[in-house]
Order: structure tokens, then C-alpha cells, then sequence
């Protein structure tokens, strides 16, 4: 079948890197997470004291940064910063970096350029309508609000954050509303992406579900 690229959108909590993740290794595809991206961003914007609005410092940065992938880490400047990107602040400073239109330049430019290389499965927002339109297999999972707000806190909660689920909830309706409403690649299913509703499924039928999908055609070339 040659080189794929799967493309998987959808909102926040829907549980689409975990089944990105899971589904790479089952099929030996590399996954690029295209959310730790724009968090990464926000990190280094939060570290450096870089306001949203400081148009030329945010360029400046954004020129002095290298991001890759390596065994899915996210290296920053040669240094993995998985870990950091993961928490309540920066979910929401990515949130409103993801709409800056040099922020997404960047990145999209980035992550077309990856999906260029070998076989990948990608996850984000506007990856089957922007990034790869032309993606071999395109996956949209969703989840209610109320069902991916009890997953995100059970998530924070295990790793110590404190939070509250009415907390999460609302941040996630917020993150949902920046998402779909912002100018520039806002979340929007492809119109022929697979729909898949999550509420009430577990992660392994998810991913069953895309694997089948995908190995329903054949062998895949992985480099
Ligand atoms: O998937 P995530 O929560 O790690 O994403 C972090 C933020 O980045 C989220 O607010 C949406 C944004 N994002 C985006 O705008 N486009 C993408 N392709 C991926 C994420």
C-alpha cells in the first residue's frame, strides 16, 4: 500500500492522543502529536514572560525554535519537555496561542513538512481539513463535554494537579468554544473523515476500530 498518513482531529479530552499512541505502535507508524507542538510554544512563552500580543518577540522566538519527535518525546530545543507541557496553565495558554496566525504558520508548515517524510498518524485539530487534506485515512472522536471533562480529571488527579471537575468541565466548554469559533483552522470534522462518538467506549475499541480500518487495505510501508 506504500506510505499512509492517518489524520485524527477532534476536541480536547476526546482521547485521541492515547489512541494515536496506542495505534502507532500496533501498526509501527510514527505519531506526531500536533497539540504538545503548540504547547511547547505556550511553554516557551511562559518561561520567556512573551505576551500574546508582543507580535515581533513571539517571531523572534518562535525563529530561534527547533521541535521534532523522537520515540514520542517531544524534544525542544534539544530537550525533552513532555512533562511540562502537560499542565492546567498551559493547556490554556496553548489554547490562545493555537489562534495566533504566526504561531500557526509555523507549526502547519512543520507538521506538513513531517507528513511528507514516511508514514505517519497525527493527531490535532485541523489535520484532516488542513494539514494533510489529502491524508489516506481521516478519524474524527469525539466524546460529550461531560464525559471528556470526567477523563481529564481523573488524568490531573492521578498526577496530583489540583483541580476540580466542575474546573475541567468548564475549561474544556471554553476550549471548545475557542476551538471551533477562532478564525484561522478552526476544529471541524473533514467531510470524509470517520466519525467515531467515544461516550461510554473504552480506549482499546477506539483503537481497534481505526486499526481494523487501516489494515483493511493492506500492508503498510512505515518508512
Ligand atoms: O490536543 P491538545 O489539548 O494538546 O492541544 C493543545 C491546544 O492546541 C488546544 O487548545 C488546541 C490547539 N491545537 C490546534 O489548534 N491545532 C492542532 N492541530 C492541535 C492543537
Amino acid at each position: 500500500m506504500g506510505i499512509v498518513r492517518i489524520a485524527i482531529d477532534g476536541p480536547s479530552g476526546a482521547g485521541k492522543s492515547t489512541i494515536a499512541k496506542r495505534a502507532s505502535a500496533e501498526l509501527g507508524i510514527e505519531y506526531i502529536d500536533t497539540g504538545a507542538m503548540y504547547r511547547a510554544i505556550a511553554y516557551k512563552m511562559n518561561v520567556s514572560g512573551i505576551a500574546t500580543t508582543d507580535e515581533a518577540a513571539v517571531e523572534k522566538m518562535l525563529a530561534q525554535t527547533a521541535i521534532d519527535f523522537v520515540d514520542g518525546n517531544i524534544i525542544v530545543d534539544g530537550r525533552i519537555i513532555n512533562d511540562e507541557i502537560r499542565t492546567h496553565e498551559i493547556s490554556g495558554m496553548a489554547s490562545k496561542c493555537s489562534a495566533l496566525g504566526i504561531v500557526r504558520m509555523k507549526l502547519v508548515e512543520l507538521q506538513k513538512f513531517m507528513a511528507q517524510q514516511k508514514s505517519v498518524i497525527m493527531d490535532g485539530r485541523d489535520i484532516g481539513t488542513n494539514v494533510i487534506p489529502d491524508a489516506e485515512y481521516k478519524f474524527f472522536i469525539t466524546a460529550t463535554p461531560k464525559e471528556r471533562a470526567g477523563r481529564r480529571f481523573a488524568e490531573l488527579s492521578e498526577k496530583g494537579q489540583a483541580v476540580t471537575y466542575e474546573r475541567v468541565l468548564a475549561d474544556i466548554i471554553e476550549r471548545d468554544y475557542n476551538d471551533t469559533t477562532r478564525k484561522l483552522n478552526p476544529l471541524k470534522k473533514a467531510h470524509d473523515a470517520l466519525e467515531i462518538d467515544t461516550t461510554g467506549m473504552n480506549i482499546e475499541d477506539v483503537t481497534n476500530i481505526i486499526i481494523q480500518e487501516v489494515k483493511k487495505h493492506g500492508n503498510i510501508k512505515t518508512i
